[in-house]
């Protein structure tokens, strides 16, 4: 049997972390997968989660199980943080995953469950992982227009063009704020319009927000989120604390379901946990239980809250920083759209082998479909990236 298994292709993201970590030269610049990076160069633990860890390290005295919807302190605070004030904060269900995959998963899972001929639209392009979750879960994948690569922002006439054929079985998967790969997100008049497609055509809104409060902040960043909770009867969220609380390896995120009222949201929890329990029966507790404490204490908020804004701004700090000096390199305005993108990426334009030339001639490590990692800078490397990006565009 083993020996039929055909070699799968590997991950553009992971293997690129492989491969960084062998290399042996002193220069290189990890640029690829989407983890923040301070300015020494290291992905710090908030002050807040620290503090956190020590309190339930104190305090805790059991491991026994918490239950198959993880800890619900948790959940019900990922539901305040996103869509407190809003009019699905009556009608929604939340479950903890193991990260934002995991919630797509657990979401396709009940979207194939309920609707097996539905169609998953994604944006063109998207966060890698988007179409081999839904395939895998056995949806049908369509791509609607997103990114402009002439301009390098949304071309919203082109999305909303597409995004008008979409009917009752599809669902229609965006990104909350922080478009990953891109960095360019849609404008709260793009989630207008999306919103009165949705109500008028009748298919669902999934958002998948893994980055709220690396863009414009944390309210900010669930704007367009929230205008459209309040408004559409059915809507999917994805949720992860990977990037915003640094909790990477701790793989803590939420599914919620929104729903005409509060008894269907209710059913399709019970659903979801039906299906947890046939994937992985209950997430790991400890990152939930870390921002379940974190979201229920004043001053650890606060903490929280202030680091995660210096955060934003350093990554503000660095796009500027970025375009002044390709400034420099290019004497062109060429790069400046990268001041304008929001969150942890660029896609800056280049082929796969000018990606390619970046990594083996100047040891930059970013993924092959253009997509840089402004929060994997220090500043002390922006010169060099500056010359290394010019020189590979002059090519
Ligand atoms: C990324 O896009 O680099 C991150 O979200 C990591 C991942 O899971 O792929």
């Amino acid at each position: 049997m083993l020996q039929n298994i055909a070699t799968p292709a590997k991950d553009p993201i992971l293997s690129l972390s492989i491969e960084y970590r062998a290399d042996d030269r002193d220069n290189k610049v990890d640029l690829g997968i989407g983890v923040y990076r301070n300015d020494q160069g290291l992905t710090p633990i908030m002050k807040a989660v620290s503090d956190s860890v020590k309190s339930i390290a104190a305090e805790q005295t059991t491991k026994a199980y918490v239950g198959l919807a993880g800890c619900e302190v948790f959940n019900q605070s990922m539901v305040d943080l996103l869509l407190r004030d809003t009019s699905a904060y009556e009608r929604v269900s939340a479950i903890q995953t193991p990260g934002a995959s995991g919630a797509l998963r657990m979401l396709a899972d009940l979207i194939k469950s309920t609707e097996p001929g539905a169609t998953v639209w994604i944006s063109n392009p998207s966060y890698v992982n988007h179409q081999p979750v839904m395939e895998a879960a056995g949806l049908n994948v369509r791509h609607y227009t997103y990114f402009n690569p002439l301009t390098k922002q949304v071309d919203s006439e082109a999305m909303l063009a597409d995004l008008a054929n979409a009917g009752p079985k599809d669902i229609i998967l965006l990104h909350g704020c922080c478009h990953n790969p891109t960095g360019a997100d849609i404008r709260l008049s793009d989630w207008i319009a999306i919103t009165e497609l949705a109500l008028k055509n009748g298919f669902i809104p999934f958002v998948d927000i893994a980055y709220q409060g690396f863009g414009d902040g944390l309210e900010a960043d669930a704007a367009g989120l929230r205008f459209m909770a309040d408004r559409v009867p059915q809507m999917f969220i994805a949720t992860s604390c990977s990037k915003n609380f640094g909790l990477y390896r701790e793989r803590t995120g939420a599914a919620m379901v929104i729903a005409g009222n509060i008894e269907i949201a209710m059913n399709a929890k019970a659903k979801l946990l039906q299906m947890a329990r046939a994937t992985y029966t209950m997430p790991p507790d400890h990152g939930a239980a870390i921002v379940g404490r974190i979201l229920n204490d004043e001053q650890l908020t606060l903490s929280w809250r202030t680091e995660l804004d210096e955060m934003q701004k350093r990554l503000v700090g660095l796009r500027t920083n970025l375009c002044e000096a390709l400034r420099n390199e290019t004497q062109s305005e060429t790069f400046d759209f990268i001041e304008q993108h929001k969150g942890m990426f660029s896609v800056i334009g280049f082929t796969p082998e000018q990606m390619a030339s970046l990594k083996s001639e100047h040891g930059i490590y970013a993924v092959g479909d253009g997509r840089i990692n402004i929060a994997g800078m220090q500043e002390k490397h922006i010169e060099y990236i500056a010359k290394s990006v010019a020189s590979v565009a002059n090519k």
